[in-house]
């Protein structure tokens, strides 16, 4: 089995302060986030939850530079933003209306098709541009119970270098996933009806994304797209037993 990584940061524990503190980081990236990393690679607990907890903190804290109050996308990212919301400030109005219908644990993140879209819990998502982490341990340390705060904060931070480069990129994000395990699982299913295409079971649009990009079954790409979405656990990814 593929062992995860915990992703060392690319700036200073306290760099991001005020936006996030040097606390919350500690707590945030050097023990939760860890948390997932070691408990994947150990096998204890549910080895999806944990996965895909890895997975989204990886994409969290590579997002961020020291905090600028005039901080703005640009490049690629600007124009994407300008292109789906008309300005960056109809963007950030509609991520915090996103961000703001979710209940209990989750994430809202910028989608590669321009929509704000959420995540419950943990999930793994293939076509993630920025992330906003929506869990109470993300915010409560440093903002109490204020969220639209934390997530003005947020802006402060975002490295949209990291975001233009994200867009830029025709493959996903989901580097940190454990090819090897995700196979064993699909050739356990496949056995189950044998001359089923795996593609019959997944959604249409990514069927007809696979065929239009000539994604052979069986790659690493095409294992990464069969289970980026609705999530390893979705059994709607998953062939019919
Ligand atoms: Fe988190």
């Amino acid at each position: 089995m593929k062992k995860l990584e915990h992703a060392k940061l690319s700036y200073k524990r306290n760099d991001l302060a005020p936006s996030i503190s040097e606390d919350t980081i500690n707590y945030h990236w050097g023990k939760l986030y860890k948390g997932y990393v070691d408990r994947y690679n150990a096998g204890e607990g549910d080895p999806d939850f944990n996965e895909a907890g890895a997975f989204l903190h990886n994409i969290l804290f590579a997002q961020f530079q020291s905090p600028n109050g005039s901080n703005k996308p640009t490049g690629s990212a600007a124009e994407f933003i300008d292109k789906h919301f008309t300005s960056y400030d109809k963007f950030q109005d509609e991520f915090e209306t996103e961000a703001m219908k979710i209940h209990g644990s989750g994430w809202a993140y910028l989608s590669k098709s321009g929509k704000i879209k959420t995540i419950k819990n943990h999930e793994i998502k293939n076509d993630i541009v920025l992330l906003i982490d929506w869990w109470e341990h993300a915010w409560a340390l440093d903002y109490q119970h204020d969220k639209k705060k934390y997530l003005a904060n947020q802006w402060k931070i975002i490295n949209w270098n990291i975001i233009s480069d994200r867009l830029s990129k025709e493959k996903n994000i989901s580097e940190n996933i454990d090819l090897a395990r995700l196979k064993k699982l699909a050739g356990i299913a496949e056995t189950k009806e044998e001359n089923a295409s795996p593609l019959t079971y997944v959604g249409t649009e990514k069927s007809r994304y696979m065929r239009k990009h000539n994604i052979r079954p069986g790659t690493d790409e095409w294992f990464r797209l069969w289970f980026a979405r609705p999530g390893l656990t979705g059994e709607r990814s998953m062939p019919k037993k």
